[in-house]
């Protein structure tokens, strides 16, 4: 449209981006973590509009445009508007993978009209948006079919895989710096097809409770093809985005890995090197104590300290408002109450959290892992709804076990242990609990919230 002068398109960008930092900064607590998403949309939404506004479109390039936009929007609104939390893990899986394809089909297009023959000082940035952002497409294209149960959630390794994956790597390289070099539009062709040859043979190999790591790790990646992206066009306000997308998305993935005591090679190549990273999903058939929603009641309501642990299965069950009904029950005769979070319960970050808080949970009875580890001797009762792996001692001692490292909610520490859960199966690390058989722990068979509404019901009779 070209209806905005630059200065004033540079300085919406400006705001935008400061938006955009805002944002993250809202973004790291729970109790502004509403309004920081708001301001986050309301910057990228500015960012569009001058973007929109700011360029001056050649021949039919403003219908492809707008064609483009609505279908975004038709397609982007009421998906992410019905998706169950659950589902978000694929969502975001998808909608990175749309960032970092956005970002090589740039990096090509660039080549295309710098004519091949380009010693621009940004074609070696292109050659990266392109290699990267195509890595990040396939492998967020996979990974998104993994986590939706199209394929196998298993590793897969291809025959010579390390051999497959070096040369694949290799390859990418020598045609990054042909690319970076000539600025020949065929070498960028290529390498966006070992790019995503390298994406998909980066994500095969991962599985398990390992995959939505590679979300966040694709996401980083996204972020350094969008802002090399922005360095090609160019256009600072992508330069900036895609550079804090880029370092949030690298902590995220440290601060995951640390959560569940792995290394990010480990989760890369763990597969590469023998070790599977996805165990069974058979159910065990080895007896249990089981127990009734009465049993639940008594032992709750004559204890002096009750730690609820939540887990996936909490969001299965959509069971989140029970749950908080059974704890203001507690706190209301009296009972310390509180609930125990761990870092990587539920299938992404801060799961747990956004649960509770949807039930309008204070914070201040949501305790971390570690302190709430610090009290787990003078526990009464702990009652693990849905959860499985984040309190499973196999992480403290069994070495051959997937989760062997990852620090645990010690529930095994307190005097008595409830599971709520349907059946015998297991957590999705795919491995037997052995709490799950301790003299200690009972089980309540059932959808968590049948359950607790059981319980509730029946502490209301005590
Ligand atoms: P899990 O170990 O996956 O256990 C979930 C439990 O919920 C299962 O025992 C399942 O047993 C039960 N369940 C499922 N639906 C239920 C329902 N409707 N009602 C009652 N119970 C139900 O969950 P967790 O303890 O939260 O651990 C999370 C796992 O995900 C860890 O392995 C973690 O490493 C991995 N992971 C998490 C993240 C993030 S960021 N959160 C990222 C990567 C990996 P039944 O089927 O028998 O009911």
């Amino acid at each position: 449209m070209n209806v905005i002068a630059p200065d004033i398109a540079a300085l919406g960008y400006l705001v935008a981006a400061i938006c955009f930092i805002l944002a993250l900064k809202g973004l790291s607590a729970p109790r502004t973590a509403r309004v920081g998403n708001l301001v986050g949309a309301a910057g990228a939404l500015l960012a569009v509009v001058i973007a929109f506004l700011s360029t001056d479109f050649v021949g039919p390039n403003l219908i492809v445009v707008l064609v483009a936009l609505g279908l975004g929007v038709l397609i982007a609104v009421p998906w992410a508007r019905i998706v169950k939390m659950t589902d978000l893990p694929q969502l975001v899986a998808i909608f990175n993978g749309v960032g970092g394809g956005a970002a090589a089909t740039v990096g090509i297009m660039e080549l295309t009209e710098w004519g091949g023959a380009s010693t621009h000082l940004a074609t070696p940035a292109t050659a990266f948006a392109v290699l990267i952002g195509a890595v990040s497409f396939s492998g967020s294209m996979l990974t998104f079919a993994k986590l939706q149960e199209l394929m196998t959630a298993r590793p897969i390794v291809v025959p010579a895989a390390p051999a497959v994956m070096g040369g694949t790597m290799l390859a990418s390289l020598i045609l990054a710096i042909v690319t970076a070099v000539t600025g020949n539009v065929w070498a960028g062709v290529a390498l966006l097809v070992t790019g995503l040859a390298s994406g998909v043979l980066l994500v095969l190999p991962v599985g398990g409770a390992d995959v939505p790591i590679v979300i966040s790790l694709l996401n980083a990646f996204t972020g350094l093809a969008v802002a090399a992206s922005g360095f090609a066009m160019p256009n600072t306000l992508l330069l900036v985005a895609g550079t804090l997308v880029g370092a949030s998305g690298s902590i995220l993935t440290m601060a995951m890995a640390n959560a569940m005591g792995r290394s990010v090679a480990g989760i890369l190549f763990g597969a590469l090197k023998g070790g599977s990273t996805a165990g069974s999903t058979q159910a065990s058939d080895r007896p249990v104590r089981r127990a009734q929603a009465d049993d639940v009641a008594i032992a709750l309501a004559y204890a002096s300290r009750v730690v609820v642990v939540p887990g996936y299965g909490l969001a299965v069950a959509q069971a989140q408002h029970t749950c908080a009904e059974l704890v203001t029950e507690l706190r209301e005769r009296g009972v310390d109450a509180v609930y125990g979070i761990h870092p990587v319960a539920g299938r992404m970050p801060g799961h747990m959290n956004v649960l509770l808080a949807e039930a309008n949970v204070p914070y201040e009875l949501l305790i971390e892992a570690e302190d709430v580890n610090a009290s787990m001797p003078s526990t009464d009762v702990v009652l693990v709804v849905g959860a499985n792996d984040v309190v499973n001692p196999a992480a403290r001692s069994d070495t051959s076990a997937p989760i062997y490292g990852m620090p645990i909610i010690n529930a095994d520490q307190a005097g008595q242990v409830f599971f709520l859960k349907r059946s015998m199966r297991p957590g999705f690390a795919g491995i037997e609990n052995e709490l799950l058989f301790a003299e200690r722990t009972q089980l309540l068979f059932g959808d968590a919230k049948e359950s607790l509404g059981a319980v509730v019901a029946a502490l209301k009779e005590v």
